[in-house]
């Protein structure tokens, strides 16, 4: 595990660049003269596919992240302790109240850049974003691994990684979830090699999370 992550008995938290600032309603740890913030499951699904035994986490100080879905932060803000602020997170959301709650986190986080953008059209706002070290993708959306796979081919850096939360139900409701899984894992093969897939029930149901690295 990272420095920036650490567990507390069975919660993982990270080292807050934000001190004395939530960024949701999470509970904060002090040790020492750092401020650790636990990192939800129930909130957050990188959180739970932790929580679920995802140990293949490729997040280090220093990275770039394109965030589809980035929503009001959530997530995001444990990734912003993790990149530091030599790092940085390009957030795109389409909803324009959620861009307005994320602009609070990215106040007091000046590693996230909040992009009101719809995630289909990279074209419309790539002069924003530079090549990027991770593209990470939770937009519940019937074609959100089409959505990763445009998007990386703009902006992810050859060898680079993404991780995607696979929500069965935006894709087809009458399905099994473990036949979604299976097929879009199969889409997503063609671009990337999968090195995890994680089921994260019971903290979300029907989603899988992956992790994968470009081939
Ligand atoms: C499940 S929520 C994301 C939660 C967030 N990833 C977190 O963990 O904190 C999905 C978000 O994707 C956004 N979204 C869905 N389709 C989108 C699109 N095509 N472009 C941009 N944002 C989109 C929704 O508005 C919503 O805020």
């Amino acid at each position: 595990m990272i420095p920036e992550i650490q567990r507390f008995g069975r919660d993982f938290a990270t080292r807050s660049i934000a001190p004395r600032k939530k960024a949701y309603d999470e509970r904060v740890l002090r040790k020492g003269r750092d401020e650790w913030r636990v990192w939800d499951p129930k909130k957050s699904k990188l959180g739970a596919a932790m929580q679920k035994g995802l140990t293949d986490v490729p997040l280090r100080r220093g990275m770039k992240i394109l965030y589809l879905g980035i929503s009001t932060g959530t997530t995001a803000s444990h990734l912003s302790d993790i990149v530091g602020f030599e790092g940085m997170i390009y957030g795109i959301e389409f909803s324009a109240r959620m861009v307005r709650d994320l602009m609070q986190v990215s106040s007091q986080r000046k590693n996230i850049v909040p992009i009101l953008a719809d995630a289909r059209m990279p074209e419309n706002w790539a002069q924003r974003v530079e090549k990027v070290d991770l593209v990470y993708c939770d937009v519940a959306q019937r074609d959100q691994s089409e959505i990763l796979m445009r998007n990386a081919k703009v902006f992810l850096k050859k060898g680079g990684h993404m991780m995607i939360a696979i929500k069965a139900r935006s894709i087809d409701v009458a399905a099994k979830p473990r036949d979604i899984f299976v097929q879009e894992k199969q889409k997503l093969s063609k671009m990337f090699n999968i090195t995890s897939d994680v089921n994260l029930n019971p903290f979300e149901k029907d989603h899988a999370f992956f992790v994968g690295r470009m081939i």
